[in-house]
């Protein structure tokens, strides 16, 4: 027999799709495997030395260099404190570590959608918090108006009984594969006044505030003219807006140094209390200590890290100009800078006003027209389109963004060439 909440855990492996095949294409060795564009793996990478070790003590360099790190990567507003700078195996654990030390079970925390799906199993397998889905499309998602969506759901979560506890931000966002815009008439970074605007929400509601920044560095150069950095939730100045103890961010190894596969992760936050509970439940979750001594090496070598950045962001823009070429030719819709480009109909629906630097490594590309013409619910027709996906040999996760708007799927653009040619002729 098991624990009730391990029952309701396990339900989640008979749901379809929840979790990734693994994909095992190699041009030489086995070009008939599985290519995975549903994967956000920046550069494969293996180290399969680098190994888990939970009981690691933490080396006392990592927290100071990584914060003089993030200063740069962030443009902080003021100086990380090396003190608040918590090192912990993943973004996942530290998902899963704030969840168990921010809420109660079956309490939540709200997102705005289309977002990351897999925050509901990081805050929802152990902690037991609900996601709650604010009721955004994925334009408002980015707007000061997301914020009334924010109180709705507040709201209605309320009604069910469910406290929110949190707001959760991913920023530079996934799955949608822009969010750095710029106001031309004034050059603001647009972002930055939306995040006020919910800084300010939470302040008011005294929920805390999650920035999920594990993309602060894969800002490439899709072509469009006008770039400017993203705006981290630190690089605001909070006084004023939101008590600093409300507000922590996430980051980690595996977008900007493409390597999930060494477990390292980061949470700043000048919560002391909060990082006292999460050094309780550290030694559930510490990085190893080989990860902890390359992370080190890594971070301290920051002509390797300039150079490293610079190489990976050129080629996350040559995969992005690759995949968003093909779709055009295709006559497949996907989401671009804030505006979806129709290339079908020769017909662009944009606010002008806007305009672009991608970030993460996804386009959010719309398949609606091709599923399937059954009988059943949108959700059933997505899974059935991945089917026929996978049949070929393409995974696409399906519905796992949470969107309103059926039939988008997210595509990570970030396999090598190769493999990326070959998805995208099968
Ligand atoms: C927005 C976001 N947060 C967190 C994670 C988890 O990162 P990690 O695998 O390093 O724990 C991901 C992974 O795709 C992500 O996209």
């Amino acid at each position: 027999m098991l624990s009730s909440r391990a029952l309701k855990n396990v339900q989640q492996l008979e749901r379809p799709f929840r979790f990734t095949p693994t994909p095992d294409y190699d041009p030489q060795t086995n070009p008939q495997g599985l290519i995975s564009f549903g994967m956000a793996e920046n550069v494969t990478f293996t180290l399969d030395s680098v190994s888990y070790r939970s009981s690691a003590t933490i080396n006392s360099r990592l927290p100071g260099i990584a914060a003089a790190h993030l200063d740069k990567v962030l443009s902080t507003h003021s100086p990380i404190n090396p003190e608040h700078v918590f090192v912990a195996d993943s973004p996942t654990s530290l998902g899963n570590i704030l969840g168990f030390n921010l809420a109660e079970r079956g309490e939540g925390i709200i997102v705005n959608r289309p977002v990351y799906g897999r925050f509901e199993l990081d805050y929802g397998v152990e902690a037991g918090v609900e996601i709650v889905y604010a009721d955004t499309t994925t334009d408002e998602a980015f707007t000061p108006n997301s914020v009334a969506k924010y109180e709705q759901a507040l709201i209605e979560a309320e009604q069910r009984s469910i406290k929110i506890r949190a707001v959760l931000l991913v920023n530079p966002h996934n799955p949608v594969g822009f969010n750095i815009l710029i106001e031309i008439e004034s050059g603001r970074c647009y972002p930055s006044d939306t995040l006020r605007h919910i800084a300010r929400f939470c302040d008011r509601n005294s929920l805390h505030l999650i920035s999920d920044e594990v993309y602060a560095s894969c800002v490439f150069d899709s072509g469009d003219p006008d770039a400017v950095p993203f705006n981290s939730i630190l690089s605001l100045n909070l006084q004023g807006l939101i008590d600093p103890n409300l507000v922590h961010v996430l980051y980690g190894f595996s977008k900007d140094f493409a390597s999930g596969g060494l477990h390292l992760g980061f949470l700043v936050t000048a919560n002391e209390q909060l990082r006292k509970a999460c050094k309780m439940v550290l030694r559930l979750h510490g990085a190893s200590q080989a990860a902890i001594t390359i992370g080190t090496a890594i971070l301290e070598d920051q002509d390797f890290v300039q150079g490293f950045l610079a190489k990976s962001q050129a080629s996350l823009a040559a995969g992005y100009r690759l995949v968003t070429s093909t779709l055009r030719e295709a006559g497949i819709n996907y989401m671009k800078g804030g505006w979806v480009f129709f290339a079908y109909r020769d017909l662009c629906v944009s606010a002008l006003i806007w305009q672009t630097r991608n970030a993460g490594f996804f386009i959010y590309v719309d398949l609606s027209p091709f599923l399937p013409d059954i009988n059943c619910s949108v959700q059933e027709r997505e899974f059935a389109l991945a089917q026929q996906l996978l049949d070929e040999g393409i995974f696409l996760h399906p519905g796992e963004e949470h969107s309103k708007d059926a039939g988008w799927f997210r595509l990570v653009f970030s396999n090598d060439e190769p493999a990326l040619k070959e998805g995208l002729r099968r």
